[in-house]
């Protein structure tokens, strides 16, 4: 599977979810994850994100590791996604900031 990783948190372009096949892209306020049992891993959306914020499983930094339960368990509850939309206000000034998992919104 493919995971959203912490850089999305508070930037949130969207470019990704136009371009995947199945849709399994969830959003929340301030974040967007992948399902991770419907995701077909085709590597469509880690190019497509502005500020590399998609990773293959596989690839996932270790200290992003959280993520991969986080992207299962709000795909759950948050609603599909399939069209781009305006990215968040201040993305351009959260771009890359760290430490940002503790202002996931749910
Ligand atoms: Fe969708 Fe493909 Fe990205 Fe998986 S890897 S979330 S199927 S675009
Ligand atoms: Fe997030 Fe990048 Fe998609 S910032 S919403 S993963 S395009």
């Amino acid at each position: 599977t493919f995971v959203v990783g912490e850089d999305c948190i508070n930037c949130k372009h969207t470019d990704c979810v136009e371009v995947c096949p199945v849709d399994c892209f969830y959003e929340g306020p301030n974040f967007l994850v992948i399902h991770p049992d419907e995701c077909i891993d085709c590597a469509l959306c880690e190019p497509e994100c502005p500020i590399d914020a998609i990773f293959s499983e596989d690839e996932l930094p270790e200290d992003q590791q959280v993520f991969l339960e986080l992207n299962a368990e709000l795909a759950e509850v948050w609603p599909c996604i399939t069209e781009m939309k305006d990215a968040m206000p201040d993305a351009e000034e959260w771009k890359g900031k760290p430490n940002k998992l503790a202002l996931l919104e749910r």
